[in-house]
């Protein structure tokens, strides 16, 4: 038996995702990462931050340079936003290293684009934290349910929004003070509108619908209803009729007529239903297939503890088999989106 040698894994961005993908990577116990080594911390305050993590061998650098020239195999990026995430991603490709992202902005606007890239060089792009944290939807979508033609999505895809209407629901609170109950807890930023207004759930929709129907979709092609006007009334009245509210992400795929419909709005949905049963930051997401039905998945939706599983699992199978090519999509172009189908919206 050969004995080969460690996985070397550097790190963009030491944030709330990326901090915990370091603890992880750098703590003693042989169970969180084996095989793997962190070698660099690139953060663009990397002299203030490299006091919070004993990391003895890890450069800490602000400079991408240094891990772009350097020997790290895998490259974590975990800085967010579009640009220069993008790029650096694309640049971390051309050196010869395969990535794992977090990030749901590049995958939906370049994942094709990066994809391909990655395959050209032999090395993998992976994204399995960039769509509901720790619940492991992309594999799920993209290689459990390969096998079936998928119809349709029905999902909770943003942990701020379902914290903040889930904390509505349970005490009564106008929609305000749940916004400041979630940023106390970690699970929204200071401007929660990109999560409440329902961009972010639907850049992860797009990717969701690449890998479950093929299909190119610009997020700006899904519709989207706010959240942020949601109010008790709204809940009474859900109430009533033996129902709640929450942000929901759903796409039907017709392939006869190669006819999507997707958007993203706060809905009226069941008490008995999974969705209902999703609270705080948690995400969840039913998948229907021609052949195997309904499938659900569940799971922690945000946070840096809960998204660095996602990242470690990336990282995991890349270790494994570091030469392995994943093959870029093929994804079509060629499909009508019907307009908004939002009359369900709250
Ligand atoms: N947090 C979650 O629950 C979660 C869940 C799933 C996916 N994600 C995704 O994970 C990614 C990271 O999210 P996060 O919550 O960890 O964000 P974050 O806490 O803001 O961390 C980002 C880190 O990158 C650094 N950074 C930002 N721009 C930089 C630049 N141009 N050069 C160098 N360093 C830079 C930041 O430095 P400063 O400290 O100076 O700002 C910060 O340390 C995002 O794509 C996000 O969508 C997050």
């Amino acid at each position: 038996m050969t004995v080969s040698s460690p996985c070397r894994v550097a790190l963009l961005g030491f944030g709330a995702v990326g901090s915990a993908v370091a603890r992880r990577l750098t703590c003693a116990d042989p169970d969180s990462s084996p095989g793997t080594q962190l070698t660099h911390i690139f953060d663009r305050r990397a002299d203030q931050k490299s006091a919070s993590l004993r990391t003895d061998g890890v450069v800490w650098t602000s400079a991408i340079d240094d891990v772009l020239h350097s020997d790290a195999d895998v490259v974590v990026e975990a800085i967010g936003g579009v640009e220069p995430a993008a790029g650096w991603i694309r640049a971390a490709l051309l050196a010869g290293k395969s990535v794992v992202t977090a990030n749901k902005q590049v995958i939906a606007r370049h994942g094709a684009s990066l994809l391909t890239l990655a395959a050209r060089q032999g090395r993998q792009l992976r994204f399995e934290a960039a769509v509901g944290g720790a619940m492991p939807i992309v594999r799920a979508v993209g290689e459990g349910l390969a096998g079936d033609r998928i119809t349709r999505i029905v999902a909770i895809l943003n942990g701020t929004t379902n914290a903040v209407l889930s904390q509505m629901e349970a005490t009564g609170c106008g929609l305000d003070a749940a916004v400041r109950d979630a940023q106390g807890r970690g699970y929204a930023e200071t401007d929660p509108s990109a999560d409440l207004d329902g961009h972010d759930a639907r850049a992860k929709l797009a990717i969701l619908c690449a890998l479950a129907f093929g299909l190119r979709v610009d997020p700006a092609q899904i519709d989207t209803q706010s959240s942020a006007s949601v109010t008790q009334a709204d809940f009474v009245q859900a109430r009533q009729r033996g129902g709640t509210i929450r942000q929901i992400a759903r796409a039907d795929y017709d392939h006869r007529t190669s006819t999507l419909t997707a958007w993203v709005a706060p809905i009226e949905v069941a008490a008995s239903s999974i969705f209902a049963r999703t609270v705080g930051a948690q995400n969840a997401a039913l998948i229907t297939g021609t052949h195997s039905g309904e499938t659900g998945i569940f799971g922690a939706g945000a946070g840096g503890e809960a998204t660095a599983v996602a990242v470690l699992g990336d990282i995991a199978a890349i270790a494994r088999d570091k030469a392995a090519v994943v093959p870029a999509p093929v994804l079509r172009s060629n499909f009508k989106v019907l307009s908004s189908v939002l009359a369900e919206a709250v």
